[in-house]
């Protein structure tokens, strides 16, 4: 397994709408287990393709930070089927070392994909796990948390983010 190497913010492709995986071979497979692994290795909690460079439309997370006896895993082609509730909690962002900030998201998230043996899976999730799986979602249409803030959490950050844009990844820290 290898840790790929993470791309901040400032870099197009978080940007981008990543493409549907057409065949889950041995190289996506492998791709997979990389990706856990450079999530683990930065002790997040969710990593989408687009954050180490590939636009296609698979993410990682890891419920074990809830629930030790589960296992991370990661979903290909997910599409979310529904939202249900509200809820506000703090967010970060591997593309964004440093930054927190508060981030309405829907409570509960039901997803659909494939996993790595290419059967299909159905989550339903709430809390933390849903933010994440939203969070992760949005990665792959490449939307970011930066979006949800407002107008004045904009401005406040606006300056460290060019700087972040800039290649300044202690900015926030
Ligand atoms: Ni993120």
């Amino acid at each position: 397994m290898a840790v790929l190497d993470l791309k901040y913010y400032g870099n197009p492709i978080l940007r981008k709408v990543a493409k549907p995986v057409e065949n889950i071979d041995g190289e996506i497979v492998k791709f997979a287990e990389d990706l856990i692994r450079t999530m683990q290795v930065n002790n997040g909690i969710g990593l989408a393709a687009n954050q180490v460079g590939r636009d296609i439309r698979i993410y990682a997370v890891d419920p074990s930070v809830i629930d030790m006896s589960e296992e991370p895993f990661v979903l290909i082609n997910p599409q979310i089927i529904t939202t249900e509730g509200e809820q506000s909690g703090e967010e970060g962002c591997l593309s964004f070392p440093g930054l927190f900030e508060t981030v309405a998201r829907p409570e509960r998230v039901i997803v659909e994909a494939l996993g790595v043996n290419e059967k299909p899976v159905r989550i339903e999730r709430d809390g933390l796990m849903a933010r994440v799986l939203l969070h992760e979602y949005d990665h792959l249409e490449g939307k970011l948390f930066i979006d949800y803030f407002g107008l004045l959490k904009k401005q406040l950050v606006n300056k460290r983010l060019q700087k972040l844009k800039a290649g300044d990844l202690e900015v926030f820290r």
